[in-house]
């Protein structure tokens, strides 16, 4: 298994180009199953949850071309199965971005229900009941999700437009919906709607498509369904988490690090944490910069659904605030199990304290070298931060969750000055 192996301190100098984001790029795929025609994206970011997403897709019969590193040509037509197996669904959960797709163009779907996993329950029952409330029948059977709508009576084999209001705020769930009501007989009304830049790219992929949607970016969309969707060429958003971890790593190592293909309007809450940070944070049109100098400040944030602080930087901000000038406290509000980075930053010397949602983080510590494991996404991002400041040699240990979602990592990073090597341990 791939570790990283990091030499610190350094300080991270230089700019470095931001991604397509892997949230939207998954979405959009799955977007491809709507239309017979081409769709044509680019700025697919090169992760790992893509090719899963890829090879997923091709199983039910899409043909993928890579037009270059970053794009695609992606036509679903002829489908040959509506089945989302378990192993590829086990390995990455957003998977279930199929299912809306699949019931609305075909009647019908089979896929399998995501197990647990590190950061939470994360159960799916939200995408289920509103799929549900859209006509499908839906049987949970040998752990797969059965869907099927009725070919005779009401629904004559199509989703039916109705309001769907979330109790939560759910960004797939959101984008579930809002790609089966783009097939759907009727308007479809989201209450209560994911606001996030993915669903709004989403949004735009699907009107590049043919379908009706307001409202992207509020909490109300209202879909109203065609009959068929046509091809379209759509770019993805920059990735605004992949953004924010270069910014913090700019930060942590009292850099001067620029984020080229970056949206400042993405990055509100978090571009607000660092200057209250004393991080100075500039903001040009397609780019961001941070230079921090010694002395940073604590900061108290609690995620929350966009527009507040993402759950996606929580471990990168905790990892930071390790190095700040006294206490801060990091409340958790989406997922009950995201602290699991918290014990090994420890072990590099952080001063961390968990008590219930919020962590209690005192700095600022000076980290030590030490042998470390990756347990989710952006926990290994949070490693890799401290590896980078901490004295010695830092092994991140199981670096194949930080390739699901980040792009050439290590060479981006040594790219800006850190010395990373990716070796086997
Ligand atoms: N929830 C339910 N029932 C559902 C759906 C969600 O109870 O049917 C709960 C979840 O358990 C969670 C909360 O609602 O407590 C919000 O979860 P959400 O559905 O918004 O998460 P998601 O759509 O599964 C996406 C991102 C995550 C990101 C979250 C929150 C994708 C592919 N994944 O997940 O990204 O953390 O939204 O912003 O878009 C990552 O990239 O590292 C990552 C985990």
């Amino acid at each position: 298994m791939d570790a990283f192996l990091l030499k610190g301190p350094s300080r991270l100098q230089g700019s470095v180009r931001i991604s397509g984001a892997k949230n939207a790029a998954l979405p959009a795929l799955a977007a491809s199953l709507l239309t017979k025609e081409p769709v044509r994206l680019s700025g697919i970011p090169q992760v790992a949850d893509l090719r899963t997403m890829e090879t997923l897709l091709r199983g039910m019969g899409v043909s993928i071309e890579a037009n270059g590193p970053e794009e695609a040509t992606l036509r679903a037509e002829p489908v040959t199965s509506t089945e989302a197996p378990y192993d590829l669904v086990r390995t990455m959960r957003a998977s279930i971005l199929v299912l809306g797709p699949l019931v609305a163009r075909f009647g019908e779907a089979r896929v399998s229900l995501p197990g647990g996993c590190a950061i939470g329950v994360r159960p799916v029952d939200l995408h289920v009941k509103a799929l549900e409330a859209m006509g499908a029948r839906i049987a949970v059977e040998k752990g797969y999700i059965h869907a099927h709508v009725s070919r005779v009576g009401a629904h004559r084999g199509r989703l039916t437009g109705t309001v769907i209001a979330f109790p939560t705020v759910t960004v797939t769930g959101t984008e579930n919906v809002m790609l089966a009501a783009s097939l759907a007989r009727g308007v479809t009304r989201i209450e209560n709607a994911a606001m996030e830049p993915e669903v709004v790219d989403l949004a735009r992929l699907l009107g590049r498509m043919g379908a009706q949607i307001s409202g992207a970016g509020t909490s109300t969309l209202e879909i109203e369904g065609v009959e068929s969707l046509g091809g379209a060429e759509h770019a993805i958003v920059p990735d605004r988490i992949e953004a924010g971890t270069y910014l913090a790593a700019g930060a942590i190592t009292r850099g001067d690090v620029t984020a080229e293909n970056a949206r400042a309007e993405d990055l509100g809450a978090f571009l607000e944490a660092l200057r209250n940070a004393g991080v100075e944070v500039t903001a040009a049109d397609g780019s961001i910069r941070v230079v921090a100098r010694d002395g940073l400040s604590p900061v108290d944030v609690e995620t929350l659904p966009f527009p507040g602080f993402p759950t996606d930087l929580q471990a990168q901000l905790l990892a930071l605030m390790t190095q700040a000038n006294g206490t801060s406290r990091i409340t958790e509000t989406i997922f009950e199990n995201r602290f699991l980075h918290a014990s090994e930053l420890v072990r590099l010397g952080a001063d961390i304290r968990i008590e219930g949602h919020t962590a209690i983080v005192s700095g600022p510590r000076r980290l030590e070298g030490a042998v470390v494991t990756a347990s989710d996404l952006r926990a290994s991002a949070a490693l890799v931060l401290a590896g980078l400041v901490a004295e010695g040699e830092t092994l991140v240990r199981r670096i194949y969750h930080l390739d699901r979602g980040y792009s050439g990592m290590d060479r981006k990073l040594a790219a800006l000055g850190a010395r990373v090597e990716r070796v086997a341990g």
